[in-house]
């Protein structure tokens, strides 16, 4: 069977990553894998984290089987902490999830087998895994445009874009810190943008893999709940990876937000159905670690103000890599930059111009052009502005 196999293409963005692992050069910058860095270039365990883990070490009596839906009360603590005000059962219903991406998935695979003729409206551009985990249970992809360059975004031409849509496809939405663009509608754009997939009939499917790394947890939730005020249903796919900096925990919730009475119950059978058939029940310690978080007043607040030095850091970042590229070369207007939000900005190349930064100049980016932002360090900004320039 084995010599049956063709060799799939590897994953641009992992690629990227082991090319980089395996260049020996000193001065080599690595702006490729999503992933927050500090200015020592490290991915730090926040300190409420190893608090909680202290906690869990020492309490923990049991390494039993979680449920198919995982912790509910990490479910209820999440959603809440997003959508506050609204109730587990009544409001939306959810199942821990193996990280935002396998949020995704379930809920992908929830709304196709209640609809199998929705076709999936993703930005373009938008995460390559999207399309990954979409094409991997057969389902129908289209694009609707998005800003790369410019911080404006033309509502109206995404919209008119959706008018190819048929009711019920699903309508993939950036809940903040877009990636790649790092460009963000602002409140009332997004209000726009979900009143108009309601008009159509159109599911919003809202991907929130990056809440608190925007303007603030508050600010960043309130985006969700504004398209939950709107839309009478809503998939949502909150990723616990970057917000908690517990990555390799695989941990995030797949949200179904509804009404009761209005097949709410039935549907969260169906996602519980649909995990227990992919991995039967989800990993344990992230989501227990993020409980113990979410539950104890004083971790709570030592999270957030952990979060907020991770956001201001990023936001210093687009910054001082804006105002770098502005005195490496005058004639582009590289406002978009400081203007965008979260760890992404896109530089406009080729992918032969990235290919030439990468292996040329050590400068690692995505093809597309995606740079992480957040793992700049400023003491030598302008040094990589001169690098990224040169490769235009
Ligand atoms: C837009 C988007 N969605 C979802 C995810 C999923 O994150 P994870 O599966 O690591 O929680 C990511 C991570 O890079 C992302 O950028």
């Amino acid at each position: 069977m084995f010599e049956n196999a063709a060799a799939q293409p590897i994953d641009q963005i992992i690629a990227i990553s082991r090319a980089y692992a395996a260049d020996k050069r000193y001065d080599k910058v690595d702006l490729g894998i999503g992933v927050y860095k500090d200015s020592g270039g490290e991915t730090p365990i926040m300190r409420a984290v190893k608090r909680a883990e202290e906690r869990l070490v020492a309490e923990q009596r049991t390494k039993t089987y979680v449920g198919v839906g995982g912790d509910p009360r990490f479910v209820e603590l999440m959603a809440q902490a997003v959508l506050p005000g609204r109730q587990m059962g009544q409001d939306f219903a959810g199942v821990q999830a193996v990280g935002g991406s396998g949020a995704v998935r379930l809920l992908a695979e929830t709304a196709l087998r209640l609809n199998p003729d929705a076709r999936f409206w993703l930005p373009d551009p938008t995460w390559p895994n999207h399309g990954a985990i979409l094409g991997a249970i057969g389902a129908g992809i289209e694009r609707y445009p998005w800003p790369r360059f410019t911080a404006a975004i033309d509502i109206d031409a995404i919209l008119a874009s959706l008018d190819a849509a048929s009711p019920g496809d699903c309508v993939i939405v950036h809940a903040g810190c877009h990636n790649p663009s790092g460009i963000d509608p602002d409140l009332a754009g997004l209000r726009a943008l979900a009143e108009g997939l309601v008009a159509r009939g159109l599911m919003p499917f809202v991907d929130a893999a990056y809440i608190g790394f925007g303007k603030g947890w508050e600010e960043d939730a309130a985006r969700v709940a504004a398209i939950a005020d709107i839309a009478p249903e809503m998939l949502l796919a909150l990723s616990c990876s970057k917000n908690f900096s517990i990555y390799r925990e695989r941990t995030g919730v797949a949200l179904l937000v509804g009404r009761a009475g209005k097949g709410l119950n039935a549907t969260m059978s169906l996602l519980l159905a649909i995990a227990r058939a992919s991995y039967s029940m989800p990993p344990d310690h992230g989501a227990n670690v993020v409980r113990t978080i979410l539950e104890d007043e004083a971790l709570r607040r030592e999270w957030l103000d952990e979060l907020a030095d991770t956001r201001d850091r990023i936001n210093r970042n687009r910054a001082g890599l804006a105002l770098a590229l502005a005195r490496a070369r005058q004639d582009i207007d590289w406002t978009y930059i400081d203007k965008g939000y979260g760890m992404f900005a896109l530089l406009d190349v080729t992918e032969e111009s990235a290919r030439r930064l990468r292996e040329e100049v050590g400068v690692y980016i995505i093809p597309d052009g995606r740079m992480n932002v957040a793992a700049i360090n400023l003491d030598h900004v302008d040094e990589i502005a001169a690098r990224l320039v040169a490769a235009l």
